[in-house]
């Protein structure tokens, strides 16, 4: 029986975004504050995921044995390093959490079969990698607060609430709210996104229009259709899938937790579009 363990591990970095070949102006323009020198740090979260069968002893791997491997190939290595000078590949392509988690991958994969790298910069904000060439995942978190009634309108108040309880009653929630777009990492810039411009368009397309909204009211969508978590990430996930593109990454997943017990996901590459039409 094939099993996935995952071990988390942390370590405190600082790095910068700089690239030499231009000058003062153009990083600065580049890179925003993040090209500032010394440059600036952050408390990183590593889960490393790896796939094995069984032993007699009931186990993937020794999870001691894997927290040393992690600990000798990784963490030793970066924890209280400057990324960008530490390993000759931060040279070439810079420390962006991305890069970082396909570095890491490439210096575990010998000794290790890995299944994914997840990396954390904080905890609303982190790549994933797969193994796949150039291609990664960047996740953000954020949160929004909003009111909805679940009722179909062509049904009677008593109607709706056999089908919906008591959330066929006006009330809020404190949304959060993750999107993941994937991409191809940039082998200078280390960038699958320009993360300001991904945040830029989350705020302007989904948090501003929907925060301190009664969603059935104020907006228009949800006059037809019933504003239930799966519905509520569709619409987002429909928002934001050409405006992602326009940055030259893909949307791939919105999650959206409406209270910590219930959250739907929506996969929206277009992998997931393909089983989908084959009715897979
Ligand atoms: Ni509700």
């Amino acid at each position: 029986m094939n099993c996935i363990i995952h071990r988390r591990a942390q370590f405190s970095a600082s790095r910068r975004y700089w690239l030499p070949e231009l000058d003062e102006a153009e990083n600065q323009q580049r890179f925003g504050p993040c090209s500032r020198f010394p440059g600036h740090g952050h408390n990183y979260v590593l889960v490393v995921s790896r796939a094995g069968e069984l032993d007699r002893y009931g186990m993937v791997q020794n999870f001691s044995g894997l927290k040393q491997i992690i600990k000798t190939e990784v963490i030793r290595q970066l924890d209280y390093t400057y990324l960008n000078d530490v390993w000759p590949e931060f040279r070439q392509t810079l420390p962006t959490t991305e890069n970082m988690a396909r570095v890491i991958w490439h210096r575990l994969a010998s000794h290790l079969p890995l299944v994914q790298i997840q990396l954390f910069e904080h905890p609303e904000l982190w790549a994933d990698y797969r193994g796949n060439g150039m291609e990664a995942s960047l996740t953000l978190k954020t949160h929004f607060s909003a009111a909805h009634r679940l009722a179909l309108p062509e049904l009677s108040y008593e109607e709706n609430c056999e089908i919906y309880g008591k959330c066929a009653r006006s009330h809020g929630h404190n949304y959060h709210l993750e999107v993941s777009v994937t991409g191809e990492i940039d082998s200078r810039t280390g960038m699958l996104v320009d993360l300001g411009a991904l945040q830029g368009a989350i705020n302007e397309l989904v948090l501003e229009p929907l925060d301190h909204t009664f969603l059935n009211k104020d907006i228009a969508y949800f006059g037809t259709v019933v504003p239930t978590a799966e519905n509520i990430a569709l619409y987002i996930a429909r928002l934001l899938t050409e405006p992602i593109r326009e940055l030259g990454a893909e949307l791939e997943k919105v999650k959206l937790f409406e209270t910590p017990n219930n959250s739907c996901e929506i996969y929206c590459c277009s992998s997931s579009h393909k089983q989908e039409d084959e009715g897979i």
